[in-house]
């Protein structure tokens, strides 16, 4: 049996290496192998729950599906499409929010971080942007969805849509429950600036997160800067549990070169973070410069990106069209 993977990253600039580690590696070795069928979207419809320039968006989408490819994600064999140009995600997650309870978004803790205090003033988007996410993953009859570690509780709430859905109409297993794929170790990359705080394209100081376009001079410098304490390197892995900065250094090393922590601890025990940083630098710009490089020539090429985006939309809006038109059925609805 083939598995279907879907997922889904938001166009809103500064793709970093949280997504990448976290999320868009996991894409290309899933897309590498052909036992899969994968779709990824570029999620519009989502990045419009906080406000967007126009003009910054169609940039910030076409840049997206560049960073895919400059990554490695093949696009004759992956879909590549944008959600908004499959216009059964947004039925779907209407008829999918009568059936999603008020209860269950009220405990989405991505919501209350992102709402803060001002709760009443953001968007109702901000809000329902869960129950599009599910759509996104039942219109594919998805049997898999590679995420980081801070999309688990959204993941979850879309197995409880699905259910629901099937019980309330006697559906059978009309939509399929879908596994959440979460990386094991490293599935969530912290700021450098704040071993206590996720790595963020949100977060104002741009040297809190290397992205994915950053040159090597850049690099260099934020990991210069990155914090730390003022100890050396444990000799091993349980000591770093009090010391965030330095566990979030040593796992995105970890991560980039594929050991364990133990592993990494191991090479550097004793040594000063001077000495681990030059090195982190050095396997950072060797992995990021190639990608920054593909994306900043890919987005030159607006015509083969768009290219890439057409060919995918036909190949999803079939798809999507016709489980929309069986959800409608089964509601009811002539
Ligand atoms: P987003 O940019 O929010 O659409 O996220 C795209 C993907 O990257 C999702 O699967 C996220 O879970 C993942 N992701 C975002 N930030 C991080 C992070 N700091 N660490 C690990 N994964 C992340
Ligand atoms: N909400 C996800 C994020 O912010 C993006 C997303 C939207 C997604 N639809 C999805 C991820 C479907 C996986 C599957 O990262």
């Amino acid at each position: 049996m083939k598995k279907r993977i879907f997922s889904g990253v938001q166009p809103t600039g500064n793709l970093h290496l949280g997504n990448y580690l976290g999320a868009i590696k996991n894409f290309v070795e899933l897309n590498n192998d052909n036992n899969n069928d994968c779709i990824f979207c570029v999620v519009d419809l989502h990045a419009i729950t906080v406000k967007q320039d126009p003009k910054e968006l169609r940039d910030n989408i076409r840049e997206t599906v560049a960073t895919f490819i400059a990554c490695g994600i093949n696009p004759e064999k992956s879909i590549i499409f944008n959600q908004s140009s499959v216009s059964a995600h947004s039925e779907a997650a209407w008829l999918l929010s009568c059936v999603a309870r008020m209860g269950w978004l009220n405990r989405m803790t991505q919501f209350k971080e992102k709402a803060g205090k001002d709760k009443e003033k953001v968007s109702v988007g901000l809000y329902s942007y869960p129950i599009l996410m599910a759509a996104d993953i039942l219109l594919y009859e998805a049997t898999h969805v590679p995420v980081g570690e801070d999309q688990k509780q959204h993941l979850e709430l879309c197995r409880d849509i699905a259910q629901k859905f099937n019980n309330d109409y006697f559906a059978g297993d009309f939509f399929k429950v879908p596994e959440p794929l979460i990386q094991k170790e490293f599935s969530r990359i912290m700021s450098l600036k704040d071993g206590t705080k996720k790595m963020s394209k949100s977060e104002l100081s741009d040297l809190s997160r290397i992205n994915l376009t950053d040159d090597e001079n850049l690099i260099i410098n934020k990991i210069k800067k990155a914090k730390t304490d003022s100890l050396p390197i444990p000799s091993n892995s349980k000591e770093l549990e009090m010391r965030p900065e330095a566990k979030n250094l040593l796992g995105i090393y970890s991560s980039l070169t594929n050991l364990s922590i133990d592993e990494s601890v191991k090479e550097f025990s004793g040594k000063n973070f001077s000495q681990f940083k030059e090195k982190l630098s050095q396997v950072l710009v060797e992995k990021i410069n190639p990608i920054s490089d593909k994306i900043k020539k890919l987005n030159n090429d607006k015509e083969y990106l768009d290219r890439i985006l057409l060919n995918g939309q036909k190949k999803a809006n079939e798809f999507a069209t016709n489980k929309l038109k069986k959800m409608q059925e089964i509601i009811g609805f002539l």
